[in-house]
């Protein structure tokens, strides 16, 4: 962020002064794809809640565009019953926002299109900044950032701009996104580009750096001396759904790892940076995928676990197995559940195992990181006690609940020696409701500002596809495990995943 693009969501310590959009030029925001699932249910709810929160610079326009042939007030229609699936709102309140949309037919692939839209986008009156989103496949990037640069459309004169948003997959593995990555940048320069990945913009992720680096009481003990290991886990108990011709190809291993928790294990475990800025915390990002251990490598080896859902349960009623899912292949060999662990070759972490662990069609739907402490060294209760005590351990949790809960021992009433294990709980939804946005809104806003740091940047998307490579090579000769639908994974992987989440 520069001197002159004020943090918008800064605010003094103590206080959180989200929305001083003043300091925000008024945009277009066009998002190509307006007719698709993200847009329904992601980007304008979200817009919307902006716009009531008085979050939007005035002046904002919503242009969507898609190959379908829509009217505008087709559109706004459309956009309203998406809005109110997910809230409340009057025709008034709506009629306030309805204003700001518009929507117009675009064919990708024809340069008219793009002309016309060009001098659509240029009319007088409308804001000269502008904010393109790709909300589409993602093969269609590098055409949309081509035909945006054949009409001149990547260009502003400051303070005005020209941003252009991306959604993951980056790529199918790194000699696809390293060809993207060209392609976009033939027109763009790395600052104008957004890579979304929107489990940055939670909370509790973002609370990774201010827990780690605010308080004195964490770093001292962050390291190999004082850390057992670390879990990232990202269960579903979703199947494929509709997305099964993605996910076929893509698997749990691209669907998850290459993006949600390879970030979520470069926030926990990256060095300090200088200052909270994109610039130092994407460097310390960098250097930490950098300090991965090869797969199958070193003493001890990284090791993989790959699963397969089958038919099974969940809460109560019965699912098919991934194999019969609509849309898979009746012999389909991809995974849908993969336990990796990692280690991270420096001085801080050497020896400490990290797991990462996703997987759909599980017992439940969780998003968290584990940090678990190691024993005591020395237990003088030994002698009174059946029982080990059990180690500290940090929780993160993402999903459902976003906490933190710090797992101690303490004296309970009673006997002299009865020790019993206490949470230290925070919440985060009792935390004040106008200083919270969710991941969209905060990932949208963000572009507003052109601030980076809880974005990828694109050495990292390639140091991430580079580690994960040779485990993607492993899928098709390492056996596939089956498991039942609504377990916590493959048979194989209960223990020790019992251990890793405590349950
Ligand atoms: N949906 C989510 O929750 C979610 C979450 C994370 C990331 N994403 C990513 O966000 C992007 C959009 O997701 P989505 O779920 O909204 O996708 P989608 O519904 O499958 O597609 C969005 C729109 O893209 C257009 N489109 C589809 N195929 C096309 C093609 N071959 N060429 C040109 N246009 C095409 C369609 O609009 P027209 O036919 O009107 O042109 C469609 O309505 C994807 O990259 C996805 O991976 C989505």
């Amino acid at each position: 962020m520069t001197a002159s693009q004020p943090d918008v969501l800064a605010g003094a310590y103590g206080q959180c002064q989200p929305f001083r959009i003043e300091a925000l030029r008024p945009c277009t925001l066009v998002i190509l794809g307006a007719s698709g699932d993200l847009t329904r249910r992601k980007l304008m709810p979200a817009l919307y809640n902006l716009f009531e929160l008085g979050a939007l610079p005035s002046g904002c326009q919503i242009l969507g565009c898609g190959r379908t042939a829509l009217t505008s007030d087709h559109f706004r229609e459309q956009m309203l019953v998406a809005i109110r699936q997910q809230r409340a709102l009057t025709m008034e309140e709506w009629e306030r926002f309805a204003r700001l949309l518009a929507y117009r037919r675009l064919d990708y692939a024809q340069q008219a299109d793009w002309q016309d839209l060009a001098s659509w986008l240029r009319q007088p009156g409308l804001p000269a900044s502008r904010l393109f989103y790709c909300a589409l496949p993602p093969d269609q990037y590098a055409t949309v950032a081509c035909q945006l640069g054949a009409v001149g459309l990547q260009q502003a004169t400051a303070p005005d701009y020209s941003r252009l948003i991306i959604e993951k997959p980056f790529g199918h593995d790194l000699a696809s996104a390293i060809a993207l990555d060209a392609s976009l940048h033939q027109i763009f320069a790395e600052d104008q580009l957004f890579r979304i990945d929107h489990y940055l913009a939670k909370e509790t992720v973002q609370n990774l750096l201010m827990l780690r680096f605010a308080n004195a009481l964490f770093e001292p003990l962050w390291n190999r001396s004082y850390i057992d290991s670390v879990t990232i886990i990202a269960s579903e108990q979703l199947g494929v759904g509709q997305r099964a011709g993605y996910y076929d190809r893509a698997g749990v291993l691209r669907d998850m790892f290459q993006n949600h928790l390879m970030q979520m294990l470069a926030l926990v475990a990256m060095e300090p940076p200088s200052r909270f800025e994109t610039e130092t915390v994407q460097n310390e990002k960098a250097k930490l995928f950098r300090s991965l251990r090869p797969f199958s490598t070193g003493d001890p080896a990284p090791q993989l676990l790959l699963g397969q859902y089958q038919a099974g349960q969940i809460d109560g009623q019965a699912v098919v197995g991934y194999r019969a899912e609509a849309g898979v292949a009746a012999d389909s060999c991809t995974a849908t559940y993969a336990l990796l662990q990692l280690y991270i070759d420096n001085w801080r972490w050497s020896g400490v195992p990290f797991y990462l662990l996703s997987g759909k069609r599980l017992a439940a739907k969780q998003t968290a990181i584990h940090i678990q402490f190691k024993q005591i060294p020395h237990s003088l209760f030994g002698h009174l006690l059946s029982a080990p005590i059990p180690a500290n351990r940090l929780e993160l949790a993402i999903y459902p609940q976003e906490r933190i809960a710090l797992h101690l021992q303490t004296k309970s009433p009673g006997g002299k020696a009865c020790l019993a294990p206490v949470q230290l709980c925070y919440d985060y939804p009792q935390a004040p409701l106008q200083a919270r946005l969710d991941a969209y809104e905060k990932v949208l806003l963000d572009c507003l500002q052109g601030d980076h740091m809880m974005f990828w940047r694109q050495d990292g998307v390639a140091l991430s596809w580079a580690y994960l490579e040779p485990v993607l090579g492993r899928c098709g000769s390492q056996p596939l495990l089956p498991y039942v639908a609504g377990s916590w994974g493959p048979p194989e992987a209960a223990a020790l995943t019992a251990r890793l989440l405590n349950i």
